[in-house]
């Protein structure tokens, strides 16, 4: 079935999913969010693609949850519709490895699901920040927690109490991005990164997410013993073998798995 409010794009082994709800700063409404999470699955399922890219417009990545389409919710609505788990979550559940590349507005859902990415790429325009408590509210998608965990507390208390937006040289010297290149270069470093990940091997990719990630609700020793089990398990991989040979052999690997 085709997509009204995101376009997605192939190239090779990774694939780009862009927000296109133009009009709207890209804000996150249920429709769209059904949507990225239909073509997170069929990206999932798909053994040719190794690598995504989620992105926006220039002007926006996202500025947030669609405020018109909760404001008439009542408590029992947005409790029992879960509005928030089902869709956007998707992005946090997404077993390959998936990069933010933010433009313009990053702001509330639209931080959230940037945060949700395995990391962030941004352009020198992106403005981050979690606006929520100026609509009387709070963030409600991650946006506490995983913004004090990138950030520290100090910097998210600030951000999610005055709901003033960060710019993208304040958002990478706190952690929150892991590259900030010029707008016209967003992309294409973008693709390059996801280029070099998509040629890794698939299994080491997923368990490597699967290792950094559970280190957040993990006590260390817990983290490093999950590690170190991770780590014998990939001696089971044919691509281990590959990847071991290459190396003594000064030649490029061709990861079976990827
Ligand atoms: N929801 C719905 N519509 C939105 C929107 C949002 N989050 N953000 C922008 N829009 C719409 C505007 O209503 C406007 O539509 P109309 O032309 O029909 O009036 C259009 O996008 C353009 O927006 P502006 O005219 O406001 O553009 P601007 O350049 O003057 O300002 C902005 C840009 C500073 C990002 C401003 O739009 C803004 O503050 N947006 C809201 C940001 C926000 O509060 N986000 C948090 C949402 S709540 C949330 O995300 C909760 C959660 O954690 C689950």
């Amino acid at each position: 079935m085709a997509y009204e409010l995101i376009e997605l794009d192939r190239d090779g082994r990774v694939a780009t999913l862009r927000l296109n709800r133009p009009k709207a700063l890209n804000a996150l409404n249920a429709e769209m969010m059904s949507e990225v999470a239909r073509a997170l699955a069929e990206l999932e399922a798909d053994d040719g693609i190794g690598c995504v890219i989620l992105t926006g417009s220039d002007k926006a990545f996202a500025a947030g949850a669609d405020i018109k389409e909760m404001v008439d919710d009542n408590y029992l609505d947005i409790y029992k519709t879960d509005r928030f788990e089902q869709n956007h979550c998707s992005i946090e559940r997404f077993r390959k490895p998936i990069i933010a590349a933010v433009s313009g507005y990053a702001l509330g859902g639209g931080c959230e699901i940037a945060m949700m990415c395995d990391f962030i790429i941004a352009s020198n325009t992106a403005k981050f920040g979690q606006p929520e408590i100026n609509l009387g509210v709070i963030p409600g998608i991650g946006g506490t927690q995983r913004l004090a965990r990138a950030i520290g507390k100090a910097k998210a208390m600030d951000l999610c109490l005055t709901g003033r937006m960060m710019d993208a040289a304040e958002a990478e010297h706190s952690g929150l991005v892991a590259r900030v290149v010029p707008v016209d270069d967003l992309m294409d470093t973008a693709r390059g990164a996801a280029n070099k990940i998509a040629g890794h091997s698939q299994p080491a990719n997923m368990i490597l997410k699967e290792v950094i990630d559970a280190g957040y609700e993990l006590t260390l020793r817990e983290g490093i013993r999950f590690e170190r089990r991770m780590f014998q398990s990939l001696f089971a991989t044919e691509d281990q073998k590959e990847g071991m040979n290459a190396f003594i052999e000064k030649r490029k690997p061709h990861f079976k798995h990827r």
